[in-house]
């Protein structure tokens, strides 16, 4: 039999049936006297002190057959009652060791047995199964190892395989390190290191290319060797040509230029003010005919008689047959037109020649500072009886 104290369900149901088995044959009379041994022999005291558990079985005396009919009330109460024998016998023997190992290693106290439920034992019975049952499973999974340590591992390389890609870089850098040294790597490598700052040497300059290079001065055009003069001759031409065409379209631009900006401004005709004066009334002598005007103003001014008035008019110097310019004929006292021979008198009367109608006259009057002014602005004619208003003369 199992150890009584490592007990499981299974182990205490065999138990149980195990004690019902023996309890009938215990019930047999012969059989029942003649094997108490342990009971009788080693601890009678113990055995006169049945507990209330272990009387109802062993009074019943059940059969084989009927003891596997037992309900689990009466399977565990016979279980303690075996269990509370074998716990008198323990305690009989002197050598034997106290029940007393701690509940929490899954042992089963036999004094705390008689008194735990059986709620408790079933929890203690299940709680030893699952003992049993994670102790092959932890011994399968092995713990899990590091990260570190797995990573170590796989970076280490393989002594006499193929290196990875890690490994070959960290031995590159190791036998060849680029750029600035410590001077403690320096010391464990055995490199001189330099007092003071390394002087920075230039790279030398590349070789310019063949395009590049300098060229020979190349021999004048100056038409003293064939190949000169072929070539002065040719520049001269190309060159002359070019430089005509470009001239002269530069020239036919401006003028164009010239002649937009002349159109952009009217044609604006400076014309002599309307209104001039010609001197003071006292300056013309009687009959006087003064022709000085004539070729700024187009005006005579005339000091003569109409109608027996003495008085001063301005005669448009303009004939009235076709518009030419009559001159004054001081020894005939006459304008004559040199077109067609029209003749005016003094006084401005047309008498010969195709003229049809007399000279006209323009506006006069005396201004404020006393100087005669005519006024271009207004004309007289004589066939309209215009020589009556008193603004043509000056009496
Ligand atoms: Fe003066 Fe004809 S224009 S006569």
């Amino acid at each position: 039999m199992a150890d009584p104290k490592k007990l499981s369900v299974e182990e205490i149901l065999a138990a149980c049936r195990k004690v019902d088995g023996d309890a009938a044959s215990q019930a047999e009379p012969p059989a029942s006297e003649a094997t108490p041994p342990a009971e009788s022999a080693a601890t009678p005291p113990a055995a006169k002190t049945p507990s209330p558990a272990a009387d109802k079985p062993a009074a019943k005396a059940l059969p084989s057959g009927e003891a596997r009919k037992l309900s689990v009330e009466e399977m565990l109460a016979a279980a303690r009652a075996e269990k509370a024998k074998k716990a008198a016998a323990e305690t009989a023997a002197p050598a034997a060791p106290a029940a007393s190992a701690p509940a929490d290693g899954g042992k089963i106290d036999s004094a705390a047995a008689r008194k735990m439920s059986v709620a408790e034992m079933m929890a203690a019975a299940r709680g030893e199964k699952d003992k049993k049952a994670a102790a092959p499973a932890a011994k399968k999974a092995p713990a899990a190892k590091p990260a570190a340590a797995v990573a170590k591992k796989e970076a280490a390389p393989v002594k006499g395989g193929p290196l990875d890609t890690a490994s070959i870089l960290a031995a590159a850098r190791t036998d060849s390190k680029r750029g600035p040294m410590s001077k403690a790597e320096a010391a464990a490598k055995g490199v001189p290191v330099p007092a003071g700052k390394p002087a920075v040497v230039a790279p030398p300059m590349p070789q310019k290319p063949a395009y590049a290079q300098p060229r020979a001065p190349q021999p004048v055009a100056d038409g003293s060797t064939r190949r000169g003069f072929m070539a002065a001759i040719t520049g001269t031409l190309f060159g002359s040509s070019l430089a005509i065409g470009f001239t002269a379209l530069s020239l036919t631009n401006v003028l164009w230029v010239l002649g937009l900006a002349r159109f952009m401004f009217p044609n604006i005709l400076t014309e002599p003010p309307t209104k001039f004066k010609v001197g003071f009334p006292g300056d013309l002598a009687p009959g006087q005919v003064e022709t000085k005007y004539k070729a700024q103003f187009g005006v005579w001014i005339v000091r003569g008689d109409y109608e027996g008035r003495d008085m001063i008019y301005a005669l448009k110097s303009v004939c009235t047959h076709l518009g030419c310019t009559p001159n004054w004929l001081e020894g005939e006292q006459k304008f004559k037109c040199p077109c067609h021979g029209s003749g005016f008198y003094k006084d401005g009367i047309n008498f010969e020649g195709p003229a049809p109608r007399p000279l006209e006259r323009y506006a006069i009057r005396v201004s404020d500072d006393g100087q005669l002014e005519v006024d271009k602005s207004q004309t007289f004619n004589e066939e309209k009886g215009d020589w009556k208003d008193p603004a043509s003369f000056v009496a």
